[in-house]
Order: structure tokens, then C-alpha cells, then sequence
């Protein structure tokens, strides 16, 4: 494929461009010595609730999944949340930290189409985009609430198409999680998984086209 063929790079948000373990500092301050385990717990909880409502046909936003999870995860680690804390740690869900190279990257790849594709409902995804020195450069926010259907589901990614107007394989899709590039390699996008903790791709049928350690590599495909 060479890199003059893609027409747009589109990034998964939470995991790719923002940072999801940045919530563990808020998490140590209101519980301290148990911030990694309840974000750790919080963002597999989060994961988990999206594929199994999925399944079971019983959608929720994922503001209310994220909030669900928090919940799961405080009791696991046997921490009080009150409605105080509750309030701070979602609120710090919604101005994660993002990745030092997402700005330098999206500069480059202004001749392109460029948009987020997320899980994440527009109730967290925008303040979070908004309170980013990115979101000039992002031609869309799209979220899979607009068809109530999460990612890896194929019925989710043909959102991109729509709003993109491109075909599946002018697409370049971007990810740090191996079941969103699974998904995306399944649906007929190109893939380059975003790999930072050196982790082992999951065995699901399918290769991303790309891996990366950092978005700084999907340059190679910029003209
Ligand atoms: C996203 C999360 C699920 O879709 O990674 O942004």
C-alpha cells in the first residue's frame, strides 16, 4: 500500500491519544497507595462492560459504563466512593493527559482527512478533545453513539465511512488496543497498531498492517 493511497487517518481516543493511566495520580490522592489498582481495574471493567453489552444487546453510553466500572473497581479495592469522589475522578476522565507526540503528528497530516473514532460518548470525548492544544487539527470527533453500536463491531466502523466519505481502504486506523485493530483489520481498514508497552498482539485471526511505538510512525506514510 503506498502512503499516497490513504485519504484519511483516523485514531482511537482512549489508550492512543490520551492517556488513560493519567487518572492515577487523582486516584492515589483520594486513595492513597491504591491508585494503580482501581485504575487498572477501572479501565478493564470499562472494556469489558462495553463487549459484554454489546452482546447482550443492552447498550449504555459509555459515560455510564466508565462510571460503572468506577464503581466496580473502588469496591474491589475496598475504597469509599462518595459523590465527591466520584464527581473528581470523572471529571478527571474527561481531561486526561494526551500523548506528547499527538500535536507534532496531526500538524503533518494536515493535507489529510483526520478524525477520532471512539467508544467514548460526545458527553466525555468533547471536553476532552476541547481542553487539548489538538482539536484545530481534527476535522471530526466521531462516536459510536451516533449508532449505539461499540467498536469492534463491524456496524461501528462503517460510521467512519459514512461521516468520512472514503472508501474502507483509504483508511488508515490507528489504535494501542489490539481488539479495536483486530476489529478495524477485520472491517477492511488499514491498521498501524500504536504499541507503547511493547505488548504482544492478541491472537484474533488478524495482523494490524502497521506497528508503531508511538504515532510518530505512521509519518511514513505522509507525502
Ligand atoms: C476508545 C476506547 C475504547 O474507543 O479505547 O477510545
Amino acid at each position: 500500500m503506498s502512503h499516497s493511497n490513504f485519504k484519511a487517518f483516523v485514531f482511537d481516543a482512549y489508550g492512543t491519544l490520551f492517556d488513560v493511566h493519567s487518572v492515577i495520580e487523582k486516584c492515589n490522592e483520594l486513595y492513597p497507595g491504591k491508585g494503580e489498582a482501581i485504575s487498572r481495574v477501572w479501565r478493564q471493567k470499562q472494556l469489558e462492560y462495553s463487549f459484554l453489552r454489546q452482546l447482550m444487546g443492552k447498550y449504555a453510553t459509555f459515560l455510564a459504563i466508565t462510571r460503572d466500572a468506577l464503581h466496580y473497581a473502588c469496591k474491589e479495592a475496598g475504597a469509599e466512593l462518595t459523590e465527591d469522589t466520584e464527581k473528581q475522578l470523572i471529571d478527571s476522565y474527561l481531561k486526561l493527559q494526551h500523548y506528547e507526540e499527538t500535536e507534532e503528528v496531526l500538524n503533518k497530516l494536515q493535507t489529510y482527512r483526520t478524525a477520532i473514532f471512539s467508544n467514548g460518548s460526545f458527553d466525555m470525548l468533547n471536553p476532552l478533545v476541547d481542553q487539548s492544544p489538538f482539536s484545530s487539527l481534527l476535522d471530526e470527533v466521531l462516536s459510536v453513539d451516533e449508532v449505539k453500536q461499540f467498536k469492534p463491531t463491524p456496524m461501528s466502523y462503517q460510521l467512519v465511512l459514512d461521516k468520512l466519505g472514503v472508501r474502507r481502504e483509504e483508511v488508515l486506523f490507528m489504535s494501542s488496543n489490539t481488539w479495536d485493530i483486530a476489529g478495524a483489520a477485520s472491517f477492511g481498514f488499514y491498521t498501524a497498531w500504536i504499541n507503547r508497552q511493547g505488548k504482544v498482539m492478541d491472537e484474533l485471526g488478524v495482523k494490524p498492517h502497521y506497528e508503531y511505538g508511538d504515532l510518530r510512525g505512521i509519518l511514513a506514510h505522509v507525502e
